[in-house]
């Protein structure tokens, strides 16, 4: 056969066996295999079309562009095949997949009950030009007892069930650590709110080991109890309602003189003493006032200890829990919510 008819004939055969090459291939890795085969530099049609140079003349048009045609022809099939392949595929994905299902709603996080409230009373107190203080939650008994007026043996050392890591240091039994570090640091005028973990030997139904306080302070000249009973009733009616009372018992810390424990009135029975349902209200035990946080003017001996002039400068200070504050704000009944992580406690927090 001349050679002309002979390389015709290989290339037209060609087109039938790449055919029948890819019926056999079910992946794509398969059909990439038969191309390399057939189509690639060294495959089926390069073999053959480097037979080309031998034809003569006028022949070699004729075939070379009959090589180009089977070339082109050679690549559609192998592109059919490989879009067939592809929807195969997503067919048999879509075989598995219900798109009558509902679909999944990404889960939202909720601002924890007692963070929202740490959140609200700072912004309410930076709004009054207080500043936001932290400091550590293991202290040592120097800013936790002996700077605010605690010195060693003082009886009112056992108001407060302190934890010891050792003799000298101790976890914070309260926030107000925190004023002897900030005005060691600063000369007045000095305003600062310092919320954070504190910790105590207790727990019952109302104590746990650990809860939160905001401590809050003031210290400038010719400060007076005035200023103090001004800044936490504006608190007060800020943070729960402005219609709120708000009242100052006489009361003892040994960091203030005098001090005080402000009362609001009752926010469940507004104050009357009966629960909606006509018996007693639990809230307030029947008094009509539920008491929020401890106060007082800052006790000179403190001044002393930070090197404040107690001759030129007067300030006032208070210190208030924060899960007390949420629990009255929110109408929760028992503490121990807050520490559970029962999400159908905090998802009602959005
Ligand atoms: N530190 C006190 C406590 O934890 C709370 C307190 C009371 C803080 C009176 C004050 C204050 O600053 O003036 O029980």
């Amino acid at each position: 056969m001349a050679l002309a008819a002979e390389i015709s004939k290989n290339l037209k055969s060609l087109i039938q066996e790449f055919e029948k090459a890819l019926d056999q291939a079910s992946s794509l890795q398969e059909a990439e295999e038969a191309r390399v085969d057939f189509l690639g530099r060294k495959g089926r049609l390069a073999v053959i079309m480097s037979q080309l140079p031998l034809l003569s003349p006028e022949d070699k048009p004729l075939i070379g562009r009959l090589a180009n045609e089977v070339k082109d022809s050679l690549n559609q099939i192998l592109n059919d095949k490989i879009r067939n392949i592809q929807h195969k595929a997503q067919e048999e994905r879509l075989a598995v997949f219900d798109p009558s299902m509902p679909g999944r709603t990404p889960d939202t996080g909720t601002v924890h009950p007692v963070t929202r409230v740490i959140n609200d009373i700072c912004a309410i107190f930076v709004r009054l030009g207080f500043d936001i203080v932290t400091g550590p939650e293991v202290e040592t008994d120097f800013y936790n007892f002996e700077a605010l007026n605690l010195p060693p043996g003082h009886p009112a050392r056992d108001m407060q069930d302190t934890l010891y890591i050792s003799e000298s240091i101790v976890l914070r039994t309260h926030t107000s650590p925190l004023q002897v570090r900030t005005m060691l640091k600063r000369q007045p005028p000095v305003a600062a709110i310092a919320p954070g973990k504190v910790y105590r030997r207790d727990s019952d139904l109302t104590h746990t080991p650990m809860f939160h306080q905001i401590e809050g302070f003031l210290v400038d000249t010719q400060v007076s109890m005035a200023d103090l009973r001004g800044t936490l009733t504006a608190f007060a009616h800020e943070i729960f309602d402005p219609g709120v009372k708000v009242r100052f018992r006489p009361s003892f810390f040994p960091f203030t003189e005098p001090s005080a424990e402000v009362d609001i009135s009752c926010v469940m029975c507004k104050g009357g003493g009966v629960s909606s349902d006509g018996g007693p209200c639990r809230v307030c035990k029947e008094t009509g006032w539920v008491e929020i946080l401890g106060c007082g003017m800052i006790d000179p001996a403190v001044f002393q200890k930070v090197g404040y002039d107690p001759e030129k400068y007067t300030g006032f200070a208070f210190g208030l829990g924060v899960e007390r504050v949420s629990m009255l704000k929110y109408g929760i009944g028992d503490l121990r919510m807050f520490f559970e992580n029962d999400l159908r406690f905090l998802s009602q927090f959005v």
